[in-house]
């Protein structure tokens, strides 16, 4: 057998030879989507090239060509733990092929294997071949390309069967490409082959033959056309083509690696367990910038949490190597960027606040790590004063809800003291916390959860509340006291379902719209609408009172929105979209909408970034809204299916369940108020055209989380009566002042400066009043103990601070020379007391304890303290028992 090798190629060059194969073969290069699926609530991360093209292989959408080709970023979670190894990663690209009912199993064979042999030059001797256990037809493509019949093997579902990936979706039989390390070393025994456990094979590139639709239940329905989904992980090509050992020793990770080496003063090779701890550091560095830079923060849910979690990792393998210091964003700046942002441009415009992040993240988890640790070794040094070796799950818990220290950690932590955690009674403590937060979110006021709204089953509303505020429509529904019910009466509490409705059910971050609905002899106050099924978006309910009169099922009733707070929602909803736009404008396309609150009364909008505002980002970002506002642009929406939608550019965002058909709310921009200034999938209601705003004013910017932030602000109406509010403020303070208001500020400045003077010069003339009954103190001294020691045990009075107090002992020690000084004062109505003992007594040993004495005495004033052995303070609650506290003091030294 030869073992000829393939030429060396880089993994940029790799990428581009891939694409441009497929682009010779008619395919349409489409680039990488977000490792954020943009529309598929059920998927957390892209785990493959399919997944943004699942609508297209559902035959929801059409492709925008039946040949695609891409490089895509993907992230799998399934093995965190192994990565260190040498060949498990979170990220990495994936260069795949497609067909949308084009060509299937022979064009894909046939295109692998002339890539492969052709223009990757990989030897065909060392190419095998596995196919699904009964895929003949595939089996047979192979033995045409010239591939001997015993480099074909047939393999179970485990191996050659993919998908679906997430809860459903595409899935089908699948071919591999699996290349030989070793050719020419005799196999270790007849069965070794692809997916043999002696790793002589790697696995290159996998070939899906689409042809079914999974659903949730595991049963599946063929798709209306057959399809080619292919994957090749650029990573393992490189190993390959470029002879390396591993994947870590290819130019797509060596200068990472390297990085990590000299962050931790290492070198890489120097042994198994710092080569592994190096690898974790590039790997999980690589992985976060790119998290990151797609507006993942981290947190403690969902991405966040897988975020923060690989973070901590790679954090704890540093620091075996000593490293404790934030390092991330040093690999990321110095090697992942110039490595990877020529492919991904967006990694370098992000680089500021990915930088930001792991180091805020890497500074929070040190002092995390460092008071938890604090606490674990307290709790076990009792443990083990008590003989006890397994640390409590309750403690475990209280270190991990409190602080976030992570249970492995204190099992590691533990295992060093040689002491054993409970992680099962952490669990259920855990489980507990589940259960008690499940029951302090259930809704109130009407059916006890989203069961209860089965009751409402086959009933569906439809919502008219875009161009109008009123409607007229029929009761189809009632619930009363968590029942269905045929009607309600003056005073009842009552949830209305209506066949149309103007009024808009929250979403979106829009709170649900108030108003009544009118009926022939009775009318509800509606306080709240709500979609409460997320699963039956079309069930519309309205919470309110009946106000007048009884109200039944059946009855015709005329449904008014509060058209002032719909009108305030509205200003409030499209300021939302013009602030989310001016921030990507400003701060870059990292910023992704992590929440938003969309009322009558304000505004708040939750977005991935890691720095605080400036001031003067703040003013920029409310100029470039109300120049948009002045320009009077008009708003558009428009339905359409949603591939359209994400084609056209219109932001969508995880956690918002969407439809076939979606809605997109689209603004102009200054100049050009054809060219969307923002451009979102959005079901609320807004304005006509931007004027109507008013304008707009934030109130505030602040940290709600690691890598996020939180702006809010107040449109229209609400804003003109707040700056009206904070004008007259100042009118009236300037008015107080006698100044204009222009010259307040420096007024103020006066009057604080002129305040902290006066402030000093009070304090020290309180320390010389205290200090001028040093002498007559000394005339109260008394003689105690044997050997005798010289004891002024004395209140004293005009003490208004604890820190006199302190100072007032202090000097009265020096000018006594040698002996005790116990003074006790009454601070503002609270008991205090100070000993002050002189070094020559203070050396006597523990019978001379100055934090002793004071304990002692306060414990008769219902306090305690502590300090040094020559000098220590305490404080009590019973200013009465003050005197006796001081007297006490002589027998304590006898
Ligand atoms: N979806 C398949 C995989 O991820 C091929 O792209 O392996």
């Amino acid at each position: 057998m030869t073992s000829e090798m393939p030429p060396y190629r880089t993994g940029p060059e790799l990428r581009e030879l891939f694409l441009s194969y497929f682009e010779s073969q008619g395919h349409t290069r489409i680039p990488s989507s977000s490792l954020v699926p943009r529309d598929d609530p059920t998927l957390l991360f892209t785990t493959a090239g399919m997944v943004q093209f699942k609508p297209y292989f559902l035959g929801q959408s059409e492709p925008p060509n039946h040949r695609l080709t891409t490089v895509q970023k993907s992230f799998r979670t399934t093995d965190i733990e192994e990565v260190g190894d040498t060949t498990h990663l979170t990220f990495f690209e994936m260069l795949g092929n497609f067909s949308f009912g084009d060509y299937f199993k022979q064009g894909a064979i046939e295109h692998a294997w002339e890539l492969c042999t052709t223009h990757l030059q990989l030897a065909p001797e060392r190419l095998w071949a596995t196919v699904y256990t009964d895929d003949d037809e595939a089996a047979a493509l192979w033995e045409q390309t010239g591939m001997p019949v015993d480099r074909i093997r047939r393999f179970g579902a485990s191996d050659n069967w993919w998908g679906p990936a997430g809860a459903s979706g595409p899935c089908g039989p699948c071919s591999e490409i699996h290349y030989d390390l070793t050719p020419d070393a005799p196999f270790h025994d007849d069965g070794c082959g692809p997916n043999c456990e002696c790793g002589r094979f790697v696995e290159i590139w996998n070939l899906v033959f689409m042809e079914f639709d999974q659903s949730e239940d595991g049963s599946r329905a063929p798709l209306a056309k057959k399809n080619i989904d292919t994957g090749m992980g650029l990573e393992r090509l490189a190993t390959v083509i470029q002879r390396v050992e591993n994947i870590y020793a290819t130019d797509l990770f060596k200068p990472m690696v390297m990085e990590a080496a000299a962050v931790a003063a290492r070198s890489y090779g120097e042994d198994p367990e710092t080569n592994r701890a190096l690898r974790v550091m590039a790997e999980h560095a690589r992985s976060a910038a790119f998290l990151i830079m797609d507006g993942v923060a981290p947190g403690n849910e969902g991405r966040g949490y897988v975020l923060r979690r690989m973070l901590r990792r790679g954090i704890r393998f540093a620091q075996r190597l000593g490293v404790t210091e934030p390092f991330l964003g040093r690999i990321i700046t110095q090697a992942v960027i110039p490595l990877m942002a020529a492919a991904y441009p967006a990694l370098s415009d992000a680089k500021d606040h990915i930088v930001q992040t792991v180091t805020r993240e890497e500074e929070q988890f040190q002092r995390t790590l460092s008071v938890g640790t604090a606490l674990l070794n307290e709790v076990m040094a009792r443990m083990e004063a008590e003989g006890e070796s397994v640390v409590p799950g309750e403690a475990l818990f209280r270190l991990y809800d409190t602080y976030g220290f992570p249970v492995e950690l204190a099992e590691e932590v533990a295992a060093d003291r040689g002491l054993t955690v409970d992680r099962e009674g952490f669990q259920s403590q855990m489980e507990a916390q589940r259960v008690r937060g499940r029951a302090a979110t259930s809704f109130s006021g009407g059916p006890e959860s989203v069961e209860g709204y089965r009751l409402l089953s086959g009933l569906m509303t439809q919502f008219t509340g875009y161009e109008q505020a009123r409607d007229e429509s029929t009761i189809t529904g009632l619930i009363v006291g968590g029942g269905l019910a045929e009607s309600a009466s003056h005073l009842q509490q009552v949830q209305v379902v209506t066949a149309r409705t103007p009024f808009y059910p929250e979403g979106g971050g829009q709170v649900g719209d108030a108003g009544v609905i009118r009926a022939p002899a009775g009318l509800v106050r509606i306080m709240d609408t709500q979609r409460p099924v997320p699963e039956r978006p079309e069930l519309i309910v309205h919470t309110g009172v009946v106000e007048q009169g009884t109200v039944n099922v059946g009855d015709a009733v005329v449904l008014e929105v509060d058209s002032a707070q719909r009108e305030q929602s509205a200003r409030h909803h499209t300021a939302t979209h013009l602030l989310h736009a001016a921030l990507r404008a400003a701060l870059g396309p990292h910023v992704r909408q992590a929440g938003s609150y969309v009322g009558p009364d304000h505004l708040r909008f939750d977005f991935s970034h890691a720095a605080s505002l400036t001031e003067h980002e703040i003013t920029a970002l409310t100029h470039a809204v109300n120049a948009r506002v002045i320009r009077n642009i008009a708003v558009h929406s428009l339905v359409q299916p949603i591939q359209e939608a994400l084609a056209s550019g219109a932001l969508a965002f995880f956690g918002d369940r969407y439809g076939n058909d979606v809605r997109t709310v689209s603004i102009g921009d200054v100049d050009n108020t054809d060219a969307p200034f923002s451009h979102e999938l959005c079901g609320g209601t807004h304005v006509h055209a931007t004027g109507e705003v008013g304008f707009i004013y934030i109130t505030g910017e602040s940290s709600i989380g690691a890598g996020t932030r939180r702006v809010e602000a107040v449109a229209g109406s609400n804003a003109d009566a707040l700056l009206r509010d904070r004008v007259s403020v100042l009118e009236r303070l300037s008015r107080h002042l006698n100044v204009p208001a222009d010259q307040l500020e420096a007024r103020v400045a006066d009057h604080l400066q002129e305040a902290e003077r006066l402030r000093r010069r009070n304090e020290e003339l309180e320390r010389e009043r205290a200090r001028s009954q040093i002498q007559s103190l000394l005339q109260r001294t008394a003689t105690v103990g044997e050997p005798p020691v010289t004891l002024l045990s004395a209140r004293v009075a005009d003490i208004t601070s604890v820190e006199l107090l302190r100072d007032l002992a202090d000097r009265t020690r020096s000018a006594l020379g040698s002996g005790i000084v116990v003074l006790g004062a009454d601070v503002d109505g609270r008991p205090s007391l100070v000993c002050a003992i002189s070094a020559d007594i203070a050396e006597r040993g523990d019978a001379y304890d100055a934090a002793r004495i004071v304990r002692q005495a306060a414990a008769l004033v219902g306090g305690g303290g502590g300090g040094r052995k020559d000098f220590a303070s305490a404080g009590g609650r019973d200013p009465g028992r003050l005197d006796e506290a001081l007297n006490a003091v002589a027998g304590m030294l006898t």
